[in-house]
């Protein structure tokens, strides 16, 4: 080529690569550089609550999924790592590097790190309630005994990711549906005392945390009123409570959109931020007459529960964005009472709905397909608040 043609071709080049600047920039020398990043929800709602998600560490070794948590997402929550199963298998045994992995995302990405969960009946390690070596789970330890392991679990995990947990579900699912408290082994060993405990061991282990309640169908009335009143008992005896927690595991009609805003109303009114921690909308039927997030139930999967197993017909996506529509316009009429809202799961594909109530379903629950593109409810929920 010769110097002239060259030169031609370079300010060719050097025009075009001018013109495509400009019009990406809107011609705007001005811009400013945080409106040419990628917007997420984390973003549009800035103003109104924080995202969350909950996740493993593996999805952090793929670039999309990774990429999608940063984008959309500014809380996490381990899906299960932080679990007492999964920290603290046996009575003298933790293990830290999953969740260890998850904790240095969150502080490395400055994402509100969720810590899920201190006490719960479920997901449990081995030999908790039993004398230490004791071969029949049936015999009990006695109160004492259990206050201490609870003690040392919690300072134990608690104290180690002092600092770099935003807040704690301290007690998770200790109420029964009709609000009173479930029977589990912490309360026939320890008493309704165990609550109190815990959430004093919490704030003892990192006095800056925040500190929730969290259980599942808390748009319920009665089990609402049992919320309220572990609320209301904390707050009696000068123990730190900050938020409940409310698992939305919810459906395409349930739970009504009236219960949905009394609840918040009422949880307000006792003087907690309200959160929606573990967030998917099931578009399969139910196997209840009213959901459950008991995870120790499971039924029989067969085709009238799978009806979805090739892909989500169009009707009923457009149906599960009306819904998430009209849900986040509930929740934005009332964000200063909401400060978060965790999604159980990035995408469809790694929801834990595919195997729960029903093992081996097809469900389509979250924001994200299966790709890991946003689905219609997403451009809803966005709408929202894009002016
Ligand atoms: C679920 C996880 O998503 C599953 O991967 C696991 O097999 C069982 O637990 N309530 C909770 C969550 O508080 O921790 C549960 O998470 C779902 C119900």
């Amino acid at each position: 080529m010769k110097a002239q043609n060259l030169k031609n071709a370079m300010f060719g080049l050097i025009t075009s690569a001018t013109v495509l600047f400009l019009v990406f920039t809107g011609c705007n020398s001005k811009t400013d550089p945080e409106d040419m990043k990628v917007k997420g929800l984390k973003d549009y709602y800035a103003d109104n609550f924080l995202f969350g998600v909950a996740l493993f560490p593996e999805q952090f070794d793929d670039s999309l999924s990774a990429a999608l948590i940063t984008t959309e997402f500014n809380s996490l929550t381990a899906e299960n790592d932080m679990k007492w199963a999964l920290l603290h298998p046996t009575l003298d045994n933790y293990n830290f590097e999953r969740a260890d992995r998850i904790v240095d995302f969150a502080v490395n990405n400055n994402m509100e790190l969720i810590g899920h969960t201190l006490v719960w009946h479920s997901q449990l390690g081995k030999g908790v309630f039993t004398p230490e070596g004791a071969a029949d789970e049936s015999v009990l330890i006695d109160s004492a005994t259990l206050m201490g392991r609870i003690k040392d679990h919690i300072f134990t995990v608690a104290g180690r990711y002092k600092g770099k947990v935003h807040g704690w579900d301290v007690v998770n699912e200790a109420l029964n549906e009709d609000g009173t408290l479930r029977e589990s082994n912490f309360l026939k060993i320890a008493g309704e005392g165990y609550i109190e405990k815990a959430f004093e061991f919490a704030y003892e282990a990192d006095p800056n945390a925040e500190l929730y309640y969290n259980d599942y169908n808390m748009m319920e009335p009665a089990k609402r009123e049992g919320a309220i009143r572990i609320i209301k008992n904390l707050r009696e005896k000068g123990i730190r409570i900050d938020a409940v927690g409310a698992q939305a595991h919810w459906e395409l009609n349930y739970p009504p959109l009236e219960e949905i805003e009394n609840s918040i109303l009422a949880y307000a009114e006792a003087g907690v931020k309200v959160m929606f921690t573990e967030m998917d909308i099931s578009v399969l039927p139910s196997p209840w007459r009213m959901p459950s997030a008991d995870i120790s139930v499971r039924f029989e999967n067969n085709e009238t529960m799978n009806p979805y197993p090739e892909g989500l017909p169009d009707s009923v996506n457009t149906a599960l964005a009306q819904r998430y529509l009209d849900i986040f316009a509930l929740f934005n009429k009332h964000s200063d009472k909401i400060s978060r809202v965790t999604f159980w799961g990035l995408h469809d594909g790694v929801s834990w709905k595919n195997g729960f109530p029903i093992r081996g379903r097809m469900d389509y629950p979250m924001l994200f397909d299966r790709a890991m593109k946003p689905k219609q409810a997403y451009h809803e929920i966005i709408g929202l608040v894009k002016l």
